[in-house]
């Protein structure tokens, strides 16, 4: 982050803008919205400055910028067409600590002006620090059209009853489950239309409802797909944007962990460097624990929760305790890889089913129905195979399959860093060890494979 996004109080605090046409009047517009006292220093102020200079609490300072200009002063912009003048104002208010901002000089500039929208009190500020304005407007002007102007009315309306709700909902959950029915619900819509003082006797009604009811919570096993943060679901998301706690493991990839409410507890029941994995048993505890506590929780998992994920085995438990529980579908590493790959699983004159099998070594062997995977016209997929891919493609040719048979690795898939590496089965073992393959991998064998050739998509 090249700029912290930080919104600053400037009610009646001094604010020098130096610089004499339109982008100065801009900012210094800006600073007085904001309650500051402005000090226009202009020699020559535009039209529009001088008519910015009759409101009250801006004054005109018309001498040559000085030093002694910054006395008393928190806040400083040089909005200049003279870059060396805005060069001396940057130096010396860094010289006295004071935050400056040079209007497109990033370098000399201790903060810049973010674009803003506008719902009072709700302000959101869209920031490429200083890079690519032009990106920033386009993303405003979306902005724009996504927040409803009366969001600041919502938020002024549910202010009134803040302290009231706190007085009332003694635990945080409880409250933060209260504010998100009032901001979603019907209430935030009467607001939105307009009717505010039905929107106020909805608050009040919830008040009492919520007071009555004891919290409860409730777990999201969720499948964060096999890690392209775009192959998330809207429900994955939006149960993520409201989870207390969540419970994740290395499969899912910290640009989807990122995604998760910023204030959530975050435990890691899977670190991957010290081979440190919670035990199932403590996992399926832990969730029940925190439902217990009232807590909303987010099991997420890499991929889809019910495809070699244990996810049953976890809502299992939760069926037993009587914790409520929802189940989110993620896309799996299957069908992740495959379309990523350009491989697909199945086709008409290739393929006509599809077996997803585990190849995790144990004691150096798989145990599986080989025969039964030698079949035509049938796709089959490996998870979990990279360690046992030499026993996998021996086993096979040992039941019948063709040598020739086409197999395909694919590491990291549907990430930026995803491979692919293309082979027979007889072959496949020796590439393997000519190549440094990332985990996770999942192995794809079948005529399917021959169709990447031309259908590869993704460089
Ligand atoms: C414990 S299983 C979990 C599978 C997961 N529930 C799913 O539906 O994808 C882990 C295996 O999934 C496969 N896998 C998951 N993500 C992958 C990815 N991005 N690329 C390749 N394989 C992946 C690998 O075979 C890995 O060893």
């Amino acid at each position: 982050m090249e700029f912290l996004p930080l919104h600053f109080d400037l009610k009646e605090r001094r604010c020098l803008v130096v610089g004499d046409q339109d982008i100065a009047t801009r900012k210094a517009d800006l600073l007085r919205r904001a309650g500051a006292v402005v000090l226009l220093n202009s020699i020559q102020p535009c039209d529009s400055l001088q008519e910015l200079a009759s409101h009250a609490n801006v004054s005109l300072i018309s001498e040559p910028f000085h030093p002694g200009l910054l006395e008393d002063v928190e806040l400083v912009v040089a909005a200049s067409e003279d870059s060396a003048l805005n060069r001396r104002v940057s130096e010396a208010a860094r010289k006295l600590h004071l935050p400056v901002n040079v209007v497109e000089e990033p370098a000399l500039s201790s903060f810049i002006f973010p674009s803003i929208i506008d719902r009072s009190p709700i302000i959101v500020s869209v920031s490429s620090g200083a890079q690519i304005p032009v990106l920033t407007r386009l993303l405003r002007s979306r902005l724009e059209s996504l927040i409803p102007h009366a969001y600041g009315r919502l938020a002024l309306v549910a202010s009134e009853f803040r302290e009231r709700v706190k007085e009332t909902l003694p635990h945080q959950n409880q409250r933060r489950r209260f504010w998100e029915s009032v901001l979603e619900g019907k209430i935030a819509d009467l607001v939105l239309g307009g009717r505010e003082g039905k929107a106020r006797q909805e608050i009040e009604k919830a008040l009492t409802v919520s007071e009555a009811s004891s919290p409860i919570g409730e777990v999201y096993l969720v499948g964060a797909g096999p890690g392209d943060p775009d192959l998330l679901t809207f429900k994955a998301l939006r149960l993520m944007r409201q989870a207390d706690v969540v419970l994740y493991d290395r499969l899912v990839a910290p640009e989807i962990l990122d995604l998760v409410r910023r204030d959530a507890e975050r435990i890691n029941v899977g670190k991957e460097r010290s081979r440190h994995t919670l035990p199932q048993e403590e996992i399926n505890e832990l969730l029940v624990n925190l439902a217990r506590q009232g807590k909303r929780v987010l099991r997420l998992k890499g991929g889809d929760p019910f495809i070699f994920g244990r996810g049953g085995e976890e809502i299992d438990r939760l069926a037993d305790a009587g914790i409520p529980f929802q189940v989110v579908p993620g896309i799996s590493a299957a069908n992740g890889c495959a379309a990523y790959a350009g491989i697909p699983l199945t086709h008409r004159d290739y393929s006509q089913s599809v077996r997803f099998i585990t190849g995790h070594l144990k004691d150096n062997s798989i145990s599986l129905p080989w025969q039964e995977f030698v079949q035509e016209h049938q796709t089959l997929v490996f998870y979990m195979g990279l360690q046992g891919l030499p026993e996998i493609c021996r086993q096979l040719m040992a039941h019948g399959m063709r040598p020739e048979m086409p197999i395909a690795l694919v590491s990291q898939g549907t990430t930026r860093f995803q491979k692919v590496l293309t082979s027979t089965l007889q072959e496949m073992p020796l590439v393997l060890e000519q190549q440094e393959v990332r985990p996770p991998t999942l192995i794809i064998i079948g005529e399917v494979v021959k169709l990447r050739t031309k259908l590869a998509w993704l460089d």
